[in-house]
């Protein structure tokens, strides 16, 4: 084992992940190692050397549908490092209003559900003591977002409980009865829910040993970023944050020290706790009924 720190980012050649990437490698020491990861390996190639920093940035290839591959990486990190310092499942794919939602679940699902359960799985068992195991969300989230109806259906779910949850509101999408169960028409709410969701089953296992070492399981919302990915749903983005400003809000609450109790496990948005239950949050300072669409 060295004393050098190791991170890894998925979903990192570009907007968010690129960025989190780059502002680890500036806070980071020279004997410290970033994983840029993407699914491109011309793309992460291509990422990995413009970035700036001190800290070593090594791109690799990771595409996060595939759980056998993440399970490999993180094994050879472990092996190789020891262990895992700040892990910070990222990786999103695009869905854009112009086409129907079952039309792009599928993939919209396997990378951030699919991502996020197999990275929290395979790099839960790798982190280090006093590491961070992070998922990018939104404010989309928390329970208050769904029907009550389907709200029983998240009591006390393990992570593999959220994996069974997450394929019957996917299928009850393909079958045309997800609304009249109960779920919203617009599927990146479900998503987040269910990330956060997953987040919560993995923390809830490892809250006691965890707080006592000093390590961090949260899921983090960024606000609204521009990027890409938003770029369809707004027109006005005078208020948006740019990649690198939310990055260092993101790295402000995720290396902060010590870990405070009251965010592990919890959807973190600038450094406060938004309620798994209870009213949904929306941006003060937005009234145009855009923040519904992408949720920051
Ligand atoms: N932007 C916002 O306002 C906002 C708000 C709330 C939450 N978020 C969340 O923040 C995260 C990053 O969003 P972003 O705005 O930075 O999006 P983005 O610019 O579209 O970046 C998404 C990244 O994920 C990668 N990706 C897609 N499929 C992948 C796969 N199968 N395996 C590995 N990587 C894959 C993309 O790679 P390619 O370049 O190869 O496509 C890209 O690098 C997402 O989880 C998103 O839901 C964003």
């Amino acid at each position: 084992m060295t004393s050098s720190k190791v991170a890894l980012v998925t979903g990192a050649n570009q907007g968010i992940g690129y960025a989190l990437v780059e502002e680890l490698a500036r806070r980071w020491r020279e004997e410290d190692v970033v994983l840029l990861t993407g699914r491109d390996p011309s793309r992460v190639r291509e990422a990995a050397a413009r970035v700036g920093g001190r800290a070593r940035v090594e791109g690799r290839r990771l595409d996060v549908t595939d759980a056998g591959a993440i399970a490999k990486l993180a094994d050879e990190l472990g092996e190789r490092h020891g262990g895992v310092d700040v892990v910070i499942s990222n990786a999103g794919a695009r869905i854009t209003p112009d086409r129907p939602q079952e039309e792009q679940i599928d993939e919209f699902v396997a990378v951030a559900n699919g991502g996020a359960h197999a990275m929290l799985r395979s790099f839960g068992p790798v982190l280090r003591a006093g590491g961070r195991l992070i998922v990018v969300a939104s404010s989309l989230g928390t329970l208050g977002h769904l029907d009550e109806r389907v709200h029983p259906l998240f009591d006390d779910l393990s992570l593999e409980g959220v994996e069974a949850l997450t394929e019957s509101w996917r299928t009850a999408v393909h079958q045309g009865t997800a609304q009249q169960r109960g779920w919203p028409q617009w599927i990146n709410i479900p998503s987040k829910v269910l990330q956060v969701a997953a987040v919560r089953a993995v923390a809830r296992e490892r809250r006691d040993a965890d707080l006592r070492d000093g390590t961090l399981v949260a899921a983090v919302c960024p606000g609204l970023v521009d990027t890409e990915a938003s770029r369809p749903w707004f027109s006005d983005f005078s208020r948006a944050w740019t990649p690198a400003q939310a990055a260092e809000r993101l790295l402000d609450f995720v290396l902060a020290e010590p870990v405070d109790p009251a965010m592990y496990g919890e959807l973190v948005r600038t450094g406060t706790v938004l309620p798994w239950r209870g009213r949904p949050y929306v941006p003060a300072h937005r009234g145009n009924g855009s923040e519904d669409r992408l949720g920051e």
